[in-house]
Formats: C-alpha cells, sequence, structure tokens
C-alpha cells in the first residue's frame, strides 16, 4: 500500500451563529473520514476554522456593545467545545481573523492584480442614511418584483424563486431599522471569472467533482461567468484591502483562504513547510462543503488557487442538508436542534453512528427521523455491537478469569474470524468512497454473525456437567474477543470511544488496519470488562426535539397541568411483615450534581436523620430536575434498599417518586423533619 497524504477541511463555520446538527453533518463526515484515512495508515490532516467576517458579525457585535473580536472570541470557545463534546478529531482548528490569513488574502489579491484579473467599477447599491452603510441583500426587504410578494429579500423571492438586484425591489425598507434605504454609487473591485473559463473548465471535469456535482458546476459555465465583486464598504468587519482605504475584502474571498492560513499556522507550530501540503501535487485536498456552497468551492476558489499556483483540489465532494423528521429544521417546531443540546441528552456516539447510516455519497438530503434514529442505534449499534462485546467480554471476564487462548480454535471459529476479516477490505473501499451508510452495513453483517455464533456455540455450556471443557469455552470466546476487535478497528472511524473502550479491556494499544492480522492469543487477557453503550430509552429520543418549556407555556400561561389517569390493575399482594421491612423517610436533599457521562443520573447528599451522617443517593431523575432544584427539597427515601454501585458511585437507598407517561415529579414532605418515619 502506498502511503497518501490528505489535507481534509470541511466548511468554516459562521462565528455569529452557534453549531447545530446541520453542521455536524458535515464535521462527521469529514471526521470520519479523515479517521478512516488515518485508519489505513494515511497522513491525513484535518483542518478547520471559524469563519470571522462579514457585517453580520459587525452588526451582532454593536448591537450587543461588545468588539467584534468579543464576539468571534465567544463563538471560537463555544463552537471548540461543541465539536469536542462530539469527538470531531481536528488537527487544527483555527480563525479566519488571523495574521495568517492576512497575509495570504493579501499575497492572493496581490497575484490576482498582476495578472489582471482584477477590474474596478461603479456599482449602484442600497444605503441606509440613518445607520450610515450599504446594506447587503439580506438587509433589505420589499416587494418581489417578478410576482408581487410582500417581505422579500433583497437577492431572492421565497415565493416565486426568482433572483433579482436589490434595486428593483419595490418599496425596499431596511431589516435593521424598517427606514427607506436610498441609491447611492461606491467603488467596486471585481474578480473577472470569465479570463479563467478555460482553467475552470477543465477543473470541473475532472475527477474532483461527481457527476451530479459536475453538473451544476457545467450549467454555470454555460450560463456564463459573471465578475465577482470581491470589495465591502466600511463599516465591515474584516480585512481591509491594500490601497483602497475603506474598502474590505468581501467575506467569501478571505473565508477559503482560511484553509491555507489554518494549516500555516499548524505547519508553523509543528515545523513543517506549507508547501507540502498545498503546493505539492502529490498531497490530497479534499474539501467537505454543504450544496449551498458549491458555487465558491467550485469556481471562485479554484480561480484564486489557480491564480495564486497552489495545487487544485483533488476532491470537492458536497453533502445534502439535514432536515429533522422530514422537514426544514425549524425553531418552534423543536427540530433546530443546537449541538449542545444534543450532547444534553445523548451520547455523541449515537449521532455519529445514524450520519453514518445515512450518509453516502451524494448530495440528497438527509433525514434525521426521531423513530428511526432510536431504531437504528437500539438495533445497529447497541443491541448487535454493544451486546456482542457486552455478553462475551463479561463471560471471559467472569467465568475464565479473562484469559484468552486461540490454541483451541476449530473450523467455526476460524470460518468465522476469516469472514470478519474478509469483510475488511470492503469495508476500506467504502471508507475511500465516502459511503459510510454500506460501512455501517457491512460492520452490522460481522456483528450479526458473531452473536449467531456466540448462542450457537453457546460456550456457557462447558463450564460445568457431563461435557465440561472450560478450554473449548475459551477458544469460543476467544473468537467472539477477536471479531470484537476487528469490528473496533473497522468502526473506529465512526465511534472512536466505542472502539478505545475495547481496546483498554484487551489491555491493548490503539489498534488500525495494519493490525487486523495479529489476532488474539494466549498473551492477552480481557480486563475492567464495562459497557459501552447502556440500551437507551425511547423516550430519550423525543427530548431532542422537545420545545423548551418557556415557549409551550406561553399558550397556558398558569393553568397546572394534571395528568390523565392511567388505570393499572395492583402489583402482586404483599404481608404486613413485608411492608414493615422497608424503612421509609423522610430525607433532605443537601447538595446534588449531575453524574458525568449519565444524562439520567443526578448524585445526592441526602440527611434521613441516620447516626452516621447524610447518605450518598443517585437517582435518576437528571432528566425531570436541575441539580440546583433538588437542593433543600424534603422528599421521601426507601433508606434500607441494598446498595448499589452506578457509573462508580455507590448508591444507598431510592428516593422515591411519583412518575408516568407523561413525566416524574417528587412528592414533597413540607412540615415533618429529616429522619422521620413514613409508614
Ligand atoms: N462560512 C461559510 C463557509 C465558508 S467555507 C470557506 C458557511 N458557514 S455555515 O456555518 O453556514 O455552514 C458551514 C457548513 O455547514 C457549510 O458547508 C454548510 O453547507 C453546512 N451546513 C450548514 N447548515 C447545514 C444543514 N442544515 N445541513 C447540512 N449542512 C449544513 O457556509
Ligand atoms: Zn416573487
Amino acid at each position: 500500500m502506498t502511503k497518501r497524504r490528505l489535507l481534509i477541511t470541511s466548511g468554516l463555520p459562521y462565528a455569529n451563529g452557534a453549531i447545530h446538527l446541520g453542521h455536524m453533518v458535515e464535521t462527521i463526515q469529514t471526521d470520519i473520514f479523515a479517521r478512516a484515512m488515518r485508519m489505513c495508515g494515511h497522513e491525513a490532516l484535518y483542518m478547520c476554522a471559524d469563519d470571522t467576517h462579514g457585517t453580520p458579525i459587525e452588526i451582532s457585535a454593536t448591537k450587543r456593545g461588545i468588539t467584534p473580536e468579543q464576539l468571534i472570541a465567544e463563538a471560537a470557545a463555544s463552537h471548540r467545545k461543541d465539536f469536542e463534546g462530539f469527538n470531531i478529531g481536528f488537527t487544527h482548528y483555527y480563525t479566519t481573523n488571523s495574521p495568517e490569513n492576512k497575509a495570504l488574502a493579501y499575497d492572493i489579491f496581490d497575484k490576482l492584480q498582476k495578472a489582471g484579473h482584477i477590474r474596478e467599477e461603479v456599482v449602484k447599491q442600497l444605503y441606509s442614511e440613518t445607520m450610515q452603510r450599504f446594506l447587503p441583500d439580506r438587509y433589505v426587504k420589499g416587494i418581489c418584483p417578478k410576482c408581487g410578494a410582500a417581505d422579500q429579500y433583497g437577492d431572492c423571492c421565497e415565493s416565486c424563486k426568482a433572483h433579482y438586484d436589490a434595486l428593483d425591489l419595490v418599496d425596499p425598507k431596511c431589516v435593521l431599522d424598517g427606514s427607506t434605504p436610498v441609491v447611492r454609487e461606491s467603488h467596486h473591485l471585481f474578480l473577472n471569472l470569465s479570463d479563467l473559463e478555460a482553467e475552470l473548465r477543465a477543473f470541473a471535469n475532472s475527477d474532483a467533482l461527481s457527476d451530479e456535482v459536475r453538473n451544476f458546476v457545467t450549467t454555470w459555465l454555460d450560463e456564463g461567468l459573471q465578475a465577482w465583486n470581491i470589495s465591502r464598504d466600511k463599516p465591515y468587519f474584516g480585512f481591509e484591502i491594500p490601497g483602497y482605504p475603506e474598502k474590505y475584502f468581501y467575506v467569501w474571498m478571505d473565508a477559503p483562504i482560511g484553509y491555507i492560513a489554518t494549516t500555516k499556522s499548524w505547519c508553523d507550530q509543528n515545523g513543517r513547510s506549507l508547501d507540502t501540503y498545498w503546493r505539492d501535487p502529490s498531497t490530497e485536498i479534499w474539501h467537505f462543503i454543504g450544496k449551498d456552497i458549491i458555487y465558491f468551492h467550485t469556481l471562485f476558489w479554484p480561480a484564486m488557487l489557480k491564480v495564486a499556483g497552489y495545487a487544485m483540489p483533488h476532491r470537492v465532494h458536497a453533502h445534502g442538508f439535514l432536515t429533522v423528521n422530514g422537514t426544514k429544521m425549524s425553531k418552534s417546531r423543536g427540530t433546530f436542534i443546537l449541538a449542545s443540546k444534543y450532547l444534553e441528552i445523548l451520547p455523541a456516539a449515537f449521532l455519529r453512528f445514524y450520519f453514518a447510516n445515512k450518509l453516502s455519497t451524494g448530495v440528497d438530503d438527509i433525514d434525521l427521523n426521531i423513530e428511526d434514529f432510536y431504531f437504528r442505534v437500539r438495533s445497529g449499534l447497541v443491541d448487535n455491537l454493544a451486546n456482542l462485546h457486552n455478553r462475551s467480554f463479561t463471560f471471559a471476564e467472569g467465568k475464565l478469569g479473562g484469559k484468552l487462548d486461540d490454541s483451541r480454535y476449530d473450523d467455526a471459529c476460524r470460518t468465522l474470524i476469516a469472514f470478519a476479516r474478509q469483510q475488511m477490505a470492503e469495508i476500506v473501499k467504502s471508507y475511500e468512497t465516502l459511503d459510510t451508510s454500506a460501512v455501517v452495513r457491512l460492520i452490522c453483517e460481522i456483528g450479526n454473525k458473531a452473536n449467531l455464533f456466540y448462542q450457537e456455540q453457546a460456550p456457557w455450556t462447558y463450564l460445568k456437567g457431563e461435557q465440561a471443557d472450560p478450554e473449548k469455552a475459551r477458544a469460543i470466546v476467544t473468537a467472539c474477543a477477536e471479531v470484537v476487535r476487528i469490528i473496533a478497528i473497522a468502526i473506529k472511524p465512526i465511534v472512536p470511544d466505542f472502539s478505545e473502550k475495547i481496546f483498554a479491556q484487551l489491555g491493548l494499544e490503539d489498534q488500525n488496519l495494519c493490525d487486523l492480522e495479529k489476532g488474539l492469543n494466549a498473551s492477552n487477557t480481557i480486563r475492567n470488562v464495562e459497557k459501552t453503550y447502556l440500551r437507551p430509552e425511547r423516550e430519550t429520543f423525543d427530548l431532542l426535539t422537545a420545545v423548551e418549556p418557556a415557549a409551550s407555556s406561553e399558550a397556558s400561561p398558569d393553568a397546572p397541568k394534571t395528568a390523565e389517569i392511567e388505570r393499572r390493575p395492583l402489583k402482586e399482594a404483599i404481608s404486613y411483615d413485608v411492608f414493615e421491612k422497608l424503612d421509609i423517610r423522610v430525607g433532605k436533599i443537601l447538595s446534588a450534581e449531575k453524574v458525568k457521562k449519565s444524562n439520567k443520573l443526578v448524585c445526592t447528599q441526602v440527611e434521613i436523620g441516620h447516626p452516621d451522617g447524610p447518605v450518598q443517593i443517585v437517582a435518576g431523575i437528571a432528566k425531570h430536575y436541575d441539580p440546583e432544584q433538588l437542593v433543600g427539597r424534603t422528599v421521601l427515601v426507601l433508606t434500607n434498599l441494598e446498595p448499589r454501585t452506578l457509573f462508580g458511585l455507590e448508591s444507598r437507598g431510592m428516593i422515591l417518586a411519583a412518575s408516568d407517561s407523561e413525566g416524574l415529579e417528587l412528592p414533597t414532605v413540607s412540615q415533618r423533619a429529616p429522619g422521620a418515619q413514613v409508614k
């Protein structure tokens, strides 16, 4: 295998908004690809950054009374945190507002100018006298000049889809203050794209584009290339254009240069040469983008690269847009799901696994259907792959002291392992073509076969009795563990945390494709087995699209809601003696904090009037109560329940709660002191 060098990017998120699950489609797809290439032994750098320039940033900052620099610093911190939460393994995450980017943008502009591709023109634009600024298309609304629809933006009509010039809008109004703009003239700089038509056609016909994307680009080329306005008037947050005071580069001019600048910053920190990545045709430059920004990445960007003497992208891959439950993400329907909100509810791995299921090579939109999400995570990840790991590892550790041995493999063991290894070739091919949906299918096939093998071979039957043969059991379990190891290698790009746990429990260092043939044997021991993923509850998934209570309470301001009565027969009768054994007391919650890595559990210290002082109770109520709401509350506690350990925390007792399909509520005692007996 020849070692490839790849420089991989995803679209730079705007700094004026939070990361949502639409962004995550892209970063998860890119991250899976980058990790897959590394797993195969290639050098794969993943570069990304915040896109920090433009009018909206400048306006938001002004509105909030802070500087644009403060605003983009806040955004950077929150974006980084979200991406980290989703385990996105950037090599470097930077910003377009950097000295490197400024220097590179100046240099590229200089080269464009010297090559004669920049021309100056006078442009008429809408100008707000009250705000003393030219208004970008999205800051004016008026009546569509084509169909007469009211309330349309300055660039295109949502009703008839017509594109037009903002100057043609009938009765235009500034969206910021409702004032009527005037028309003003200003000098602007244009990149003459049509000068480069031949080069751009060659690029469009190269392997860099899929046929689907090529069709779009060819249509644009056939329609004729318009010169591109790369300048904006002040006030603007961006880079001032050298030689043109009070003019700034349009954000889309310096944004893609951010790909190079981010690489430069990383190279400088790591003693590498930028030219290795951006001027050496043997480096594969892969851009992952959404379908909305194809124009920028297949026309403007290659034009700039070409003239400035950089390597052309090896591949521009466009994916579709995320819809939730079949429709465009919407705040009012609760389907505009922020990354941070998702992370409070479910493990990142579930979404990574689901998007991998859904993503393939094309630009079709992908739908996050909550029901389907639950089903695929449950059936594919939890009940198949995680279950195979859990049952075989738990058995190996619990019944066989964790010691593995392959010396008694029989044909059935060997056939199973050979199958898993064979799948790998196809899996790698599918990663390379971005067909992660095929990857998941191939891996789940291995899991299914191995689960069936485990069931049929029934290692537990060899532990005692007449056919006792623990070494046979060991061989069966070793074969399963070997398959789990292979699955862990194969699925690592998709759910790295799953694989990490498995390697650790096997006492192995990180494993990659090159370790495929190094099967487990008598030198390996399974230790400290822990489940990879707990089986999720269906209701948890609905929390993703639950509209915030603040919004729903607007509808019915203060009507306290009484849940509907659910009629159920009683449980089996118990004697008074049994009842008397229950030590139920009034308890006061002294402190409460969320249990890390769990979205259900809260760890509380509760005063129950015991001679030894307060007890620790881990309660599954995190989804219904914030820790702050719990502190100071007087509740009912079953105090003599056998202690249990949850997420490594001992829990002595149970806080009693009333729950039905609608929710959960803690009954509160207001007049009795902690320790009062309940009988
Ligand atoms: N800042 C520009 C990109 C500059 S690249 C030099 C931008 N920012 S963005 O925040 O709007 O989007 C960042 C990336 O996320 C883009 O590739 C965009 O297509 C993608 N997505 C944003 N919303 C999306 C969905 N709802 N679904 C899928 N991808 C989406 O565009
Ligand atoms: Zn219209």
